[in-house]
């Protein structure tokens, strides 16, 4: 795997509307990141995701855009988001933002003039009919709140699709001049300093809605296209797309180099809650057979948490329903039939050992890992919010005014109130001062990774052990460093020697583990939920 920027990042995802507010109106800001970047420095994130900040009525939390090269006034402008890309590069932080192009919001100019004449060059940049037509249930992403992905528009006289909110009509891939607009705008943000993008909605930006009858066109060939057009401009951009694939279909998006360079890891996050829930390393074994390379030049993006619901989708019904025992056993922690809306904290009973466990997972699966904010402090959820928003309240910096979010009096979304995840029990200020607090585990997780480049480069091996909760894997690469991981998914202690896992035999170099695992020669204990990370160097 070649080795690039992105080979060994560690990404750190925010919502500049939840993250600080430094102009006192109760809604984070730009600024507001940028005064942060030397917090996350410190913390060792290299690329931060900041979630959509472009002018929008906010439907969808900033994913319904009405001017894509714009910047809401509430969150900032170009001013400040270009320092704060000049500070985040003095820091050694790279920043990538949303590309959210498989629609609109209905308030876009172009859909305006789209549905008042029929004959205005960007009617065909959305989807018409004059019926609905017919879709399966699985067309339905947001089940529950949206239960149509056609609706009647008056002033057009026709349908327009769009597969989540109305108030988001998707555009049509299938008309140039849509396709010629998504370039301009990657290029434009290029400018502006960005080193990528996530491609929001990947799957559905590629799929043919649209087309006329028999016309054909092979839009697997648009991402390569977007690709080549932002490689061009900036010679280590990224295209991180979000496409909840099993991993047989990631080369439709990502293939040796080439379309999109890297990939969310939707399979494994959901076979990982399923190790988790069970107390078995099965599904973890079965993801990892299934991804023991990622394609020269590709890399896969490891997560716990984002910031929509968990999604179980690539389960059965019988194993998603095991994970929904496990970690959301009432149906208000549950959302669109199959995923979950509460935080990690909460879903971990707070237990921090199985914290840490959860984040060594993704730190050592193949490929980068990415943080949600506020997941390294431990923060709560508010089940009482209405949909996703339950896991998107405020970042809580100390004990002060709304969690020191913010010195307004009234703010956009409040902050957790109830113990054990208000302020007073979690915030950044006090998880400092505690060397044993989760935020300190996780400086130390992170300075540890980077120190393992071989995580993100080189081929991944399962080690087989008798014992079904425990996960053993290794990576060696070319000049035989080789680093070999253990994790104890169960409540209990386990024991394993040479005898059994014949690697242990050798002479292994002890780097990470939690407090109470031991090791002795050939032989080692894990505690109940520990890990542990052992080094050998080349002879
Ligand atoms: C995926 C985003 O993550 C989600 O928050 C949003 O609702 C949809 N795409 C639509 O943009």
């Amino acid at each position: 795997m070649m080795d690039t920027w992105y080979s060994n990042m560690v990404l750190y995802s925010l919502d500049p509307e939840t993250f600080y507010d430094t102009n006192g109106d109760g809604i984070g800001d730009l600024k507001g990141i940028k005064e942060k970047l030397n917090y996350l420095a410190g913390l060792g994130i290299t690329c931060i995701w900041i979630q959509p900040f472009y002018p929008s009525p906010n439907r969808d939390n900033g994913y319904d855009v009405t001017d894509y090269y714009g910047i809401d006034p509430k969150l900032g402008d170009h001013g400040i988001f270009s320092e704060l890309i000049d500070h985040a590069r003095d820091l050694g932080i790279r920043v990538i933002v949303d590309l959210v192009v498989n629609h609109t919001s209905i308030a876009h100019p172009w859909f305006k003039a789209a549905r008042k004449d029929k004959h205005s060059e960007y009617r065909d940049y959305y989807v018409w009919s004059d019926e609905p037509w017919d879709f399966g249930e699985e067309h339905l992403k947001l089940t529950g709140e949206e239960n149509t992905i056609w609706t009647y528009d008056e002033e057009a006289g026709q349908y327009y699709l769009h597969r989540f909110y109305k108030e988001q009509p998707d555009l049509n891939i299938g008309n140039p001049a849509v396709r010629q607009e998504i370039l301009q705008i990657i290029g434009f943000w290029l400018k502006m300093g960005v080193s990528g993008f996530r491609i929001d909605a990947a799957t559905l930006l590629i799929e043919p809605y649209g087309l006329k009858d028999g016309e054909k066109l092979d839009l697997e060939s648009f991402i390569a296209e977007m690709r080549d057009y932002a490689s061009l401009r900036k010679g280590d951009v990224i295209l991180l797309g979000e496409a909840n694939v099993p991993p047989s279909a990631m080369k439709t998006y990502m293939d040796k180099g080439q379309k999109m360079h890297m990939l969310f890891n939707f399979y494994m996050n959901m076979k990982l809650f399923l190790s988790l829930a069970r107390k078995s390393a099965r599904p973890l074994y079965a993801a990892l057979s299934e991804q023991t390379s990622i394609p020269y030049g590709n890399q896969l993006l490891n997560f716990l948490r984002n910031h929509d619901e968990l999604a179980l989708d690539q389960l059965s019904e019988d194993e998603q329903h095991e994970i929904f025992q496990a970690f959301a056993p009432q149906k208000r922690m549950q959302l669109y039939g199959h995923g979950i809306r509460r935080r990690l904290a909460p879903m971990f009973g707070n237990d921090q050992c199985r914290m840490e466990l959860a984040f060594s997972l993704i730190f050592t699966l193949p490929g980068v890992p990415m943080i949600r904010y506020g997941d390294e402090i431990g923060m709560g959820d508010n089940l009482r919010l209405k949909g996703r928003n339950s896991v998107r309240t405020p970042m809580q910096w100390s004990t002060g005014k709304h969690g020191g979010f913010s010195p307004a009096d009234h703010v956009n979304r409040n902050v957790i109130q109830e113990a054990p995840y208000d302020p007073k029990h979690v915030n950044v200020i006090g998880a400092y001062r505690d060397p044993d607090s989760l935020l300190n585990f996780m400086k130390r997780l992170i300075a540890l990774r980077k120190q393992c480049a071989l995580i993100g480069t080189a081929p991944v091996q399962a080690i087989k052990v008798r014992h079904e909760g425990l996960f053993a894997h290794r990576y060696e690469d070319k000049t035989g460093l080789q680093l070999l991981l253990f994790h104890n998914l169960t409540d209990k202690e386990i024991s394993v020697s040479a005898d059994e896992a014949d690697v242990l035999a050798d002479d292994w170099v002890e780097i990470f583990r939690d407090g109470k695992t031991q090791v002795a020669h050939r032989e080692i204990t894990l505690a109940a939920y520990g890990y542990l990370w052992m080094k050998k160097f080349p002879q």
